[in-house]
């Protein structure tokens, strides 16, 4: 591991971590407004990583995930290694849940953040005036399928890739299109129709909806044109000590159910999808093993608090290093590598 890998590491666990949630989550966020981007070099120049998802071109498969609504953060991010980096956004500005919005679990976290942004108006200054140093994924949350399709026309010339969020633990109507599953099909058609970048459908971990994933929801996708899915966002979780009583339990947790779906996914639907891998992945060897069962790319947030700037750098030394020992030439052919026979 790098020095300045472990020295984050040793900083979270031995002073951050010693916080309450909101202070520890409050002074990360402010450590973002430093330079940090220049405590050392963050990219990578292999262009073996170089991924492609429709349209979309990434510098490489490492991605910031869904969390965010701050531009000061998304501008710096772009600097921090990730191939691609998401902004979250619904079509009005939100406030979000009253405090407490997140507390610690294991080496994990549940929230209830709900969606704390500026809404869609208020990010188009900054998406149309920012040079863009790497692609930009909107996530998207809606109370009803309008409101997801009034932010994909109306952000279509602003983003580089979509994401549906169908899966939110922490909103009244977040669950509603998992739990219904017949509701999306008109949201998936209708997105599709509206846009020629690439869209990614964001699933529910929680065993209840596994079903619904793979009979109704992934089938849906596939039959809309769609070619991305994003597996997945945070577990339905149960703690007293948020506001509302429950929330989306993210980290090292959720990532052994992350793997055997990844597989599961790529065996059933492989050949029609690209698969993004998210829940607890905070090391490059996690990452790596995504990779060979199946993700075309990984992405996380709970390991960039927990694991610091670095992590992204890490994970991509780290497959091209392992491109190297195959002897490949495209991080491509280790997509699913574990699958070949
Ligand atoms: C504080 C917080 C806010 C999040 N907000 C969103 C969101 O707005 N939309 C979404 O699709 N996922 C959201 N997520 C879920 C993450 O994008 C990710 O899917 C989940 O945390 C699992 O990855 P991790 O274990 O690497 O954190 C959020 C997660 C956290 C911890």
């Amino acid at each position: 591991m790098s020095l300045k890998r472990n020295a984050y590491e040793k900083l979270y666990s031995g002073f951050l971590s010693k916080f309450p949630e909101d202070y520890a989550i409050n002074l990360g966020r402010s450590f973002l407004r430093f330079p940090i981007e220049f405590l050392g070099r963050y990219e990578t120049d292999d262009g073996r990583l170089l991924t492609k998802i429709g349209n979309c071109e990434l510098p490489n498969l490492v991605i910031l995930s869904a969390c965010y609504h701050e531009p000061h953060i998304i501008k710096k991010a772009m600097r921090l290694g990730f191939g691609g980096v998401t902004l979250k956004v619904t079509k009005y500005p939100k406030k979000g849940n009253r405090e407490p919005t997140i507390v610690r679990r294991g080496e994990g976290f549940v929230n209830c953040v709900g969606f704390e942004n500026l809404g869609m108006e208020g990010y188009k200054k900054f998406l149309k005036s920012h040079r863009r140093k790497k692609p930009i994924i909107l996530n998207i949350t809606g109370d009803n399928k309008n409101e997801y399709l009034d932010v994909v026309s109306g952000l279509e010339n602003y983003a580089d890739m979509f994401e549906l969020n169908i899966s939110c633990p922490n909103t009244e109507n977040g669950m509603n299109f998992s739990k219904y599953p017949e509701k999306v099909k008109d949201l998936f058609r209708e997105s599709r129709n509206l846009t020629e970048k690439p869209i990614i459908i964001k699933l529910s971990p929680d065993k209840e909806f596994e079903e619904n994933n793979y009979k109704r929801i992934i089938p849906y996708a596939v039959d809309s044109g769609i070619d991305v899915v994003n597996f997945g966002n945070t577990r339905s979780f149960k703690d007293e000590r948020l506001s509302i009583g429950s929330g989306g339990l993210s980290g090292p947790n959720l990532y052994e159910n992350v793997l055997m779906n990844v597989e599961r996914i790529y065996d059933k639907f492989g050949r029609y999808l690209k698969i993004i891998a998210t829940g607890g992945i905070d090391s490059p060897e996690k990452a790596y093993e995504a990779i060979v069962r199946g993700a075309t790319c990984v992405s996380y947030v709970t390991g960039f608090v927990t694991k610091g700037p670095f992590l992204a750098k890490g994970i991509n030394k780290h497959l091209s290093e392992k491109l190297d020992e195959q002897g490949m030439e495209s991080i491509g052919d280790l997509v699913g590598f574990w699958h070949t026979p």
